[in-house]
């Protein structure tokens, strides 16, 4: 690959303006006018009646389980693939997290494995628009309108992605987004809450914003605030935040577009070449797509037995950058929870919870360790150039796979 790639992240005049503005305005937090202005855009975007902006995307989590009424020792199911942040949420409120098993294509819950979890503890599942999939939402809300579970959505990956036109963070009980740095709407740090259930506004509203809601909710929601009688913290978010989302809101809808155009020369590119990689299958009731990253899957077989890492390692010399996913959360360090020496809030008690020590979730373990791969949202908003030398790059090594395999093994010796 010979072009560079895109920039990332973007900002504009206005931007410029704005911030000149606050950071002569002296309003630089509490509720300030882009703040509010930010939420109720971000709210008619993703189409639900209320959106508060918070701190980060895993204290939006923390605030919504709460809201929606988890408590210490409810169990939480959570995907076995997802950043380490969806299970430490539900940790730091002291629930236990259950995992269940992704879908080894599309790399997000599997809604079969996500009942076999069910006990009668379960109080929420957190499915996660995971990389360029959303989750299989119809089967997910009928299993847990089934057995009474709360729905939080993490959408920290896929803003403004919409199953059969409603957005993802507008089909559970609440959703949960990110805007840290590397995300597709991004203040280089900062979270969004949404709901259509006043009292789950109401409640996270308070737990930002240390004990403190709005009075009466016939009125503008952010005036008139009251002691709310309630425990809470401080996860506000700036004025200078909220400026960069208000940019970023106005360009993402067009930035989703050509990501979508990239993933669709992408799919049949890659069809074309007919090698080991392919584009993990997309859901007709998936109306618009969003991408943090798009979802593909390497086959060995069809690779003559060279492993995918020996592929993407050919294709960075290219200058092709392909990544792979996170690993299964449940193997991730921070999650040695059985050692009271390491931190006192995580410990717990093996005897009461899933014990991840013995853990092997088989799609998960797949995925990760043979065929999951990812391209970043960066790459993807490429132009149709760019996208074409990566399509080329893929071909060449395709086409040199005992070579690519070759190169891995002098390289690892
Ligand atoms: C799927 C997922 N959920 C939650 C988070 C947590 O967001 P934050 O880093 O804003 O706390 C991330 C961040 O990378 C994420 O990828």
């Amino acid at each position: 690959m010979t072009l560079g790639d895109p920039a990332w992240p973007v900002s504009g005049a206005r931007e410029i303006r704005w911030m000149t503005e606050v950071v002569q305005s002296g309003r630089w937090s509490w509720l300030g006018k882009h703040e509010r202005a930010f939420c109720e855009a971000f709210s008619e975007f993703i189409g639900t009646r209320y959106a508060v902006a918070l701190s980060n995307g895993t204290v939006t989590m923390q605030c919504a389980l709460q809201a929606l009424g988890v408590k210490p020792g409810d169990e939480v199911i959570v995907p076995a693939l997802t950043w380490v942040a969806t299970a430490q949420a539900a940790m730091d409120i002291g629930a236990n997290v259950v995992f269940a098993d992704i879908d080894q294509e599309t790399l997000v819950l599997d809604p079969a494995s996500f009942e076999t979890m069910i006990t009668p503890r379960t109080k929420a599942v957190i499915p996660v628009h995971l990389y360029g999939c959303m989750c299989d939402m119809d089967a997910i809300m009928r299993i847990a309108r089934k057995h009474k579970i709360k729905v939080l959505e993490d959408v920290a990956h896929q803003h403004g992605s919409r199953w059969r036109n409603k957005g993802a963070g507008a089909i559970g009980d609440a959703g949960s987004f990110s805007f840290q740095q590397s995300k597709v709407l991004t203040s280089g740090e900062g979270g969004a809450v949404t709901t259509n259930r006043l009292d789950v506004y109401m409640t996270v509203f308070a737990l930002k914003q240390v004990g403190w809601a709005p009075g009466n909710p016939k009125q503008n929601l952010f005036d008139n605030l009251v002691r709310a009688d309630r425990y809470g913290h401080n996860y506000r978010m700036t004025e200078m935040q909220a400026v960069l989302l208000r940019g970023g809101l106005t360009r993402l809808p067009s930035q989703t577009a050509r990501r979508e155009r990239s993933a669709q020369q992408i799919r049949e590119g890659l069809q074309k070449i007919g090698g080991p990689l392919r584009a993990a299958r997309r859901d007709r009731r998936i109306t618009r797509q969003a991408y943090y990253a798009m979802t593909l899957c390497y086959d060995e077989n069809a690779a003559g037995g060279v492993g995918r890492d020996a592929f993407l390692h050919a294709l960075s010399a290219e200058g092709c950058r392909m990544d792979l996913t996170y690993g299964a959360v449940y193997r991730n360090p921070l999650l040695n929870l059985y050692d009271d020496t390491t931190s006192p809030i995580p410990y717990r008690d093996p005897e009461t919870i899933q014990d991840y020590r013995n853990l092997a979730l088989p799609n998960t373990e797949k995925s990760v360790a043979e065929t999951a791969v990812t391209l970043g949202q960066v790459a993807m908003l490429g132009n149709k150039t760019y996208i074409g030398q990566l399509l080329a790059a893929i071909r060449k090594v395709s086409d040199h796979l005992p070579e690519a395999q070759q190169a891995w093994e002098s390289r690892k010796a």
